[in-house]
């Protein structure tokens, strides 16, 4: 196997870009393509200020900023690239289906098989392909099944080397991962598809840190470490409901069980529930899979995960209209935060989203800042529900560019999202500002509690 110069990446969201851009920061010698067929996104990115870039992820702008035109490049043109490369990163989305068989629950795999079957017609010499996008297990038979049927004598190599990068973080995740995880075949082709893609790795990240798997290993093991991830958050979140009813506060509860060396402190923090693009649909998946093989213990046993989400946000928002005297109709209600969570303008299954949902129900008037997510994304989150008109999402929510000006006149404030800005307001000069009693449900636990009451706020966190 040669040495790989050229990698291409179909898909330039919040997997392909990052990842990417790290690779060719660390490997000066590739060169990387990312292609995307959606030209407004590759426009972004070859924004010639690299503040503009599609994604926003601390430390990302910085990285393409180095690599970008040296070894980096962007661009709409998926043919030429997938041909000149080695090595293709398949980074599509891969969305929980919407019709059919399978709807809302198994993957809608639209995307992969249209990748597929690109890269089949195009390619003229032998290839590598990565699956690095999210994907039930056995996704690759299905990719393999089309790449080996071409008929054009080229022969392809597929491996499984799925994500595992948090957003908010993605840079530092990626420079630094716990651990690679890279499944292929057993055979000697595959062992050497392998080796050329530790080699990659290798680059930056120590050895023991790259792990080799078969195919099918390395596509469920991404399916259980983000449904162990989100367990966590979902016993605890149930804890939290249990914690309101009696004396015992939730923060001490997770400080007092997470040092306990065998369960440890992350991913305990109470929240008005977990979101993001990967962890409901891959319980889904994982759930749907059981469920097809006939493990209805299973499948219930992980379903739970994603009921007791569910019920978190929908009680956050029940909380607030109870709280306001059973009604909220006409009243203005201050969300801070909509991304899912800090550091990212990513709003994917945001528990912001639902909540301003329930909320609207009942007739609200939501009034949303947030400091990297745009007016269009919100109301685009909205409509997609589909729970009532766009006209009627657009007279029931403003967006607002100043945290002061969306809680102005509010009836309640409430965080969705745990920037570290929220923090610092000058929290007596919106107090001043709003109807009394004023009340804020900190649906992230990160304000100063203590401080809120004696400004005069009635204050309502998670578990507390
Ligand atoms: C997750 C996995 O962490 C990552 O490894 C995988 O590659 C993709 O899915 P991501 O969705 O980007 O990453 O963010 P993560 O930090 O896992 O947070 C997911 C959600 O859980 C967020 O809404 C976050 O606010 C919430 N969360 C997290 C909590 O409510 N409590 C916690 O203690 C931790
Ligand atoms: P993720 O979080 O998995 O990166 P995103 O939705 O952010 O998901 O990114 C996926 C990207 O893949 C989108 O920008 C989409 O336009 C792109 N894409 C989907 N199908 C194709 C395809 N066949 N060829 C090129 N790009 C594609």
């Amino acid at each position: 196997m040669k040495n790989i110069t050229k990698i291409c990446c179909i898909g330039a969201g919040y997997v392909g870009g990052p990842t990417m851009a790290v690779v060719a920061k660390q490997c000066p010698n590739i060169k990387v393509t990312i292609v995307d067929l959606n030209e407004a996104r590759i426009a972004a990115w070859n924004d010639p200020d690299v503040n503009n870039i599609p994604v926003y992820e601390p430390g990302l702008s910085e990285v393409v900023a180095e690599a970008r035109g040296r070894n980096l490049f962007f661009s709409t043109d998926v043919d030429k690239a997938i041909d000149e490369a080695d090595m293709i990163f398949i980074s599509v989305n891969t969305p929980t289906k919407t019709y059919g068989a399978g709807k809302g629950m198994g993957a809608d795999l639209k995307w992969i098989e249209l990748c597929a079957r690109q890269i089949a017609r195009v390619s003229k010499s032998d290839k590598i392909v990565v699956e690095k996008s999210t994907l039930p297990v056995r996704t690759a038979e299905a990719v393999k099944d089309i790449l080996h049927n071409t008929g054009s004598g080229v022969k392809f190599q597929i491996l499984s080397n799925p994500e595992f990068l948090a957003e908010g973080t993605a840079v530092q995740d990626l420079l630094a991962p716990d651990r690679v995880l890279i499944g292929g075949d057993d055979s000697i082709e595959g062992k050497e598809a392998i080796q050329a893609l530790v080699d990659i790795y290798a680059q930056w990240i120590p050895l023991d840190r790259i792990l080799t798997t078969n195919v099918w290993s390395s596509e469920l093991s991404k399916l259980v470490a983000n449904a162990f991830l989100a367990q966590r958050i979902s016993s605890i979140n149930a804890i939290s409901e249990l914690c309101e009813k009696t004396e015992a506060n939730i923060n001490e509860v997770s400080r007092a069980i997470g040092t306990d060396s065998r369960i440890g402190p992350k991913f305990l923090k109470a929240s008005v529930g977990f979101g993001g693009s990967c962890f409901q649909k891959d319980i889904l998946n994982l759930v749907y899979i059981s469920r097809s093989f006939g493990l209805s213990e299973v499948a219930d046993y992980w379903e739970q995960v994603i009921i007791m989400n569910d019920h978190q946000k929908k009680r956050f928002a029940l909380n607030i209209v109870r709280s306001l005297y059973n009604t909220v109709s006409g009243k203005k209600i201050a969300f801070l935060g909509w991304a899912f969570k800090k550091d990212t303008n990513d709003t994917r299954e945001s528990a912001a989203i639902y909540v301003a949902d329930e909320l609207l129900n009942e007739q609200a008037s939501i009034q949303i800042y947030d400091p990297k997510v745009v007016e269009k994304q919100i109301y685009g989150d909205l409509d997609y529900l589909e729970t009532r008109s766009a006209e009627l999402n657009k007279s029931g929510v403003t967006v607002f560019n100043d945290p002061y000006e969306a809680c102005n006149d509010a009836h309640a404030i409430a965080v969705l999202t745990e920037w570290d800005e929220f923090k610092d307001y000058d929290w007596k000069r919106i107090y001043d500002s709003m109807l009394k009693p004023a009340k804020i449900f900190d649906g992230r636990n990160i304000l100063d509690h203590k401080l809120l009451k004696e400004i005069g706020f009635k204050v309502y966190g998670i578990g507390m």
